[in-house]
Parts: structure tokens; sequence; C-alpha cells
């Protein structure tokens, strides 16, 4: 017997109305930052009386919304609230939604998942519970965590979530011996790195990737956010007459860097419009944990770290890393000298790696995107 035909009518009835609420919550995408994504449904058995989701920062919330579009005559009589996120019980830009549900006089309500917010973090839920209202809690809770994973992450651990991409060679290539990477992959999966740099806070790349391949870092063609520009640099050495020096008035980009820089040389840079964090040093170079600190005090919920692979490897070797993008062209480069993306020294045995979640297959094109998850949040 399968999953769905072991379920009870109220069962597949939740898990329909839950679909709905997450399926309108992610048509608040790039507007609610940094507030999370939210959809509710107030249904009655099939029949759905109202729904609203948070279109944007500083909004109504999505219980709000979904109240203010009820027909003010409509009972709630064996009516249910969905939401894929538990209810605010805080004063935010708008006051706590868990009163508006209490006040509905709703009795039944469903929530996908528990806020992680430590303002929230269940009073929410006991409140319904200690109200007698009926609470059902887990539905379809994997996909509502995914919708706000970033989020999730941000709020339990003040930190961003860590997205690692590269475009390998399907030998495991990001570059030529010489350092060309340009192009490895194709037209349709470069597009998709611009979908995936608007919904990041920012781009990352070490000093490397900037001077061999004075890249723009900037989300093209697609709708999304402005991401950030970082370039991590111990001791300051980008060139001002690099690109992203150039246009650092136009785009907003920072400089990790460590007290091994020239104090007139970063004032330098300052003047040319580069944000200057600095960080702690590990060795010689940038501790990429404390530059994880800093971007999380900067209030970054998402950074998307494009390599190269002395960096990534830095990054796996601290295990920083949550989610991986791999794009993959059919394209053989070859050569003991051609770098691959995750460098530095690696495991010594198989059993040390990384574990790494199934992963998920996407065609663009010619080429493959491969993603997979090393944390769940
Ligand atoms: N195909 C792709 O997806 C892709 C993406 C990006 C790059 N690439 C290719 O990769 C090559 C560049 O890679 P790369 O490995 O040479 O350079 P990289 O990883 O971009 O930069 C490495 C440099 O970053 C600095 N750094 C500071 N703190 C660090 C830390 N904790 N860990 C690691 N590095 C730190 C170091 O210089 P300092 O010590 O001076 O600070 C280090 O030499 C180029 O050929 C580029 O085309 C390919």
């Amino acid at each position: 017997m399968s999953e769905e035909t072991e379920l009870s009518s109220q069962e597949k009835l939740d898990r329909q109305h839950m679909a709905r609420a997450i399926e309108i919550a992610a048509k608040g995408s790039y507007h609610t930052y940094p507030n999370p994504l939210v959809g509710c449904v107030i249904a009655r058995g099939d029949l759905v009386l109202a729904e609203g989701y948070h279109k944007q920062f500083g909004g109504l919330h999505a219980e709000r919304e979904a109240f203010a579009a009820l027909d003010p005559k409509q009972s709630l009589d064996g009516a249910s609230l969905y939401v894929n996120l538990e209810p605010c019980a805080h004063h935010g830009q708008t006051p706590p939604c868990i009163d508006a549900v209490l006040q509905s006089g709703i009795k039944r309500v469903v929530v996908a998942q528990r806020d992680p917010n430590p303002k929230v973090d269940g009073r929410s839920l006991e409140q319904l519970t200690k109200n007698g209202v009926e609470l059902v809690t887990g539905v379809l809770e994997k996909e509502a965590r995914e919708l706000n994973v970033a989020f999730n992450k941000f709020m339990m651990t003040t930190r961003p979530f860590v997205i690692a991409k590269w475009a390998m060679s399907l030998d495991g290539k990001i570059a030529a011996r010489g350092g060309d990477s340009k192009w490895i992959t194709g037209e349709d999966a470069r597009h998709r790195v611009h979908e995936i740099r608007g919904h990041c806070d920012a781009i990352v790349v070490g000093i490397g990737t900037a001077l061999k391949d004075n890249p723009r870092l900037t989300r093209r063609g697609v709708e999304g956010r402005d991401p950030a520009r970082v370039v991590v640099d111990s001791t300051a050495r980008i060139p001002e007459e690099l690109g992203l020096v150039a246009t650092a008035r136009d785009h907003q980009t920072f400089l990790v860097t460590t007290n091994l820089a020239d104090p007139d040389r970063l004032k330098r840079l300052r003047s040319l419009g580069v944000n200057v964090i600095k960080v702690a040093f590990e060795g010689q170079r940038v501790d990429v944990n404390d530059m994880l600190d800093q971007f999380g005090r900067r209030g970054w919920q998402r950074i998307l770290v494009e390599g190269g692979g002395a960096l990534l490897g830095s990054f796996f070797a601290h295990d920083l890393v949550d989610r991986v993008h791999c794009f993959i062209a059919p394209k053989i480069i070859g050569g003991d000298k051609a770098p691959s993306p995750a460098g530095g020294t690696g495991v010594s045995a198989v059993s040390d790696a990384l574990l790494c979640s199934p992963m998920k297959t996407e065609a663009l094109g010619q080429d493959v995107l491969l993603t997979t998850d090393i944390h769940e949040w």
C-alpha cells in the first residue's frame, strides 16, 4: 500500500491545504526578506474559505492577510487554519498573529514548522493548546523547512546558510591547467547560477579567483535580490584596476581581510568604495569561522561561495557548507595540474569524507546540476 492510501481523509485534506499554503508563501520570494516566507489557508473540509501570504517586509503577515480576505459573515465552525510556520508571538512590524488567530475563534490549527526565532520558538503553539485549540504540527514539515531553510539556520545559529557552487568538467576539473575556466558550462547552466544568486545576500570568492577570472559577480537577466560581492584576501593584494574594485560604487563590494593587510592600502580601497571587513586569521589566512560570524552580524542569511578550489577547500575542511550546487559539463579537461573544486589537504580515508544527502538532478541544456545537502535546517 502506498503512503498516500494509508492516510486518513483528514490527513489528506491537511496535506492538500498545507501544500497550498506553502505554494502561496513562495510568492513572497525576494520581497519579505529578512522575514520568512509564510502562507495561510482557512478551509472547511475541501472548501477554501480564505487564503493569504506575507507579501512584503512590513506588510501584513499571512494569517492576517487570510483573515482580511475572509467574508466577515463566514462562520468558522468546523474550519481549520493552515500555516507553514508557527504564528508569531511577538510585536515586530505588526502585532502578534497568535492574537488574531485566537480572537477569530477558530478551533483547529495546522502548523507545518515551529518558528526557530527565539522570540517565538513554540510560544504560540503553547498558547493555542492552552486556549483549547486543536493543534496539529509537522504536516509537510520537510517542504516547509526547505522554503525557509536559510531563515531557519540563521535563527538557530546567527550564521548564514552556506551554499558552495562550482562548474566542472566530467572529469572533475574547475579550470584548465593554466587557470582558464570560461566557460565550462553552457548558457542554461549560467542562467541558473544567476537565479541562485538572486536568492543570496552575498557572493564570496577567493582572491585567486578574483585575479584569474576578473568576475563581475552580479545577478543578471533574472528577477531577484542583488547580492553583495565579497573577496577573501588576507593581505589586501587586490589591484585597484580590477573590475570588482573599479565598480565598487555601483555594486556593494566587500574585502574580507586581516591585520596582515597594510592600513594605507585599506584606506585607499575604502576611498574607492570598497567595504572592508577585518577578521581573525588562522595560519596566514582569513579565519573562515570568524568570517561567517561577521557575515551573520551583518544579518546575511544566505551566502553563495563560488570558489575557487582553495577557498572552497577551507569551507569543506571546517565543515561549513550546508548545500552544494555542482554543475557538470560533458567535457574532459584532463591533466594533473588542472584544479578540482575542493582544494587543500582533504581527508586521508574515504570513511572520513563529508557525507551529503542523496542528490537531486536538473538537466540544463547539455549540462546537469547536482544539488545535495550536508546539513539540514
Ligand atoms: N569552475 C568554477 O566553478 C570556478 C569557480 C571559481 C574559480 N575557478 C577557478 O579556480 C581558480 C582559482 O582558484 P584558487 O584556488 O587559486 O583561488 P581561490 O580559492 O579563489 O582563492 C584562494 C586565495 O584566497 C585567499 N584566502 C584567504 N583566506 C583563505 C582561506 N581561509 N582559505 C583559502 N584561501 C584563502 C588566499 O590568498 P591570500 O593568502 O593572499 O589571502 C588564497 O590563495 C581559477 O583558475 C578560477 O578560474 C573556477
